[in-house]
């Protein structure tokens, strides 16, 4: 529509005027992913965000996401100031992983090397060996358990247990899980399945076992965009937050996607294949910030993370960035 051209125009202007850069995850308003490329930001998985935000040169990341992708940017550029447009925007891992009983229960088990997931407090990490996202956690496993290191593993409990069927790791798991992920249901799979019988099934790991185990691709949100690119099948089915299908149509034109089923309709699931908090990122938000962002200090939008607290979170989350690299 015509207000969101001015919207989108507008932002542009904001973010061209500024030292400023808009990194975003294919989970937020297709306004945003579409505006983050064509600005020079970029639109990505969390751990290619991290990287982005860390190497770019511009003093301000506006990061569209949850909160854990902004203290991420934050703790690996501590100079920069990192602003979201709705700092509220959390994630049910994080929510689910307190840092005191995730403390307790390092505590309770010395022998073991912390893996975390990157869906996760800063607090949590700074406690971690290593942190991980889900484009790499099972590489990264895979070289702990070669080194014959036992582990414990939080939050998420369904993509632990897929890393822990792949890689016969000896895994201690917390029992997280995503609220979005978690509705994905392997029987209704089953039956969309023999519905497309020529689809390829494009699995996040953090979907429950029994749809994980049906999948063609597991991967992270890049690696299942890149999976439908190069796959010859011309039909999938998706499951994971229906605004990565977006990007997947763009990337892949021609190709047909559908969504994976899930517990129910918009009366009954909670989330329906899309992260409430993901969708507190909009367009008209990122304009009211980027506004206010010209007029001086923005302190209800920017990130801060206590700076010793900080380069404790770094140690682990740079482990994953040395792996990568
Ligand atoms: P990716 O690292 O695959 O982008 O996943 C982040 C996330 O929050 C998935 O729910
Ligand atoms: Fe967290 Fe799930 Fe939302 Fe990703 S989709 S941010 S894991 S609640």
């Amino acid at each position: 529509t015509e207000r969101r051209q001015e919207l989108r125009q507008r932002a542009r202007d904001l973010l061209a005027r500024r030292d400023a850069v808009l990194v975003a995850h294919y989970y937020v308003d297709s306004d945003l992913q579409d505006l983050a490329e064509e600005t020079g930001g970029c639109v990505a998985d969390s751990l290619e965000m991290a990287r982005f935000g860390r190497d770019h040169a511009a003093q301000t990341l506006i990061v569209a996401g949850v909160r854990f992708m902004g203290e991420t940017s934050k703790i690996l550029s501590p100079d920069k100031r990192v602003l979201m447009p709705d700092l509220d925007a959390t994630c049910s891992l994080d929510l689910g992983c307190p840092v005191d009983e995730f403390t307790a229960f390092c505590d309770a088990n010395p022998d073991r090397t912390v893996v975390v997931y990157a869906n996760t407090s800063a607090a949590v990490k700074a406690r971690a060996d290593w942190t991980v996202t889900s484009s790499i956690g099972l590489e990264i496993v895979k070289h702990l358990h070669a080194q014959g290191k036992k582990i414990l593993w939080a939050p998420d409990r369904h993509l632990g247990g897929y890393i822990q069927q792949q890689t016969g790791a000896d895994m201690l798991l917390w029992q997280g899980s995503c609220l979005v992920h978690d509705e994905f249901k392997g029987v209704e799979l089953e039956l969309l399945r023999q519905e497309h019988p020529g689809a390829k099934v494009l699995v996040h790991p953090e979907s429950p076992a029994a749809v994980v185990a049906q999948a063609d691709v597991v991967g992270s949100t890049s690696q299942l965009i890149a999976a439908a690119v190069k796959s010859d099948a011309t039909e999938f089915i998706v499951a994971t937050d229906k605004a990565i299908l977006h990007k997947m149509r763009a990337a892949a034109p021609g190709k047909h996607f559908v969504e994976a089923p899930t517990a129910g309709n918009s009366a009954t699931c909670k989330s329906c294949a899309h992260c409430p908090w993901m969708a507190m990122n909009g367009l008209e938000g990122l304009v009211r910030l980027l506004e206010a962002a010209e007029h001086g200090a923005v302190p209800d939008h920017e990130i801060n993370v206590d700076p010793a607290l900080g380069r404790e979170a770094k140690v682990a989350i740079d482990r994953m960035l040395d792996f990568a690299a």
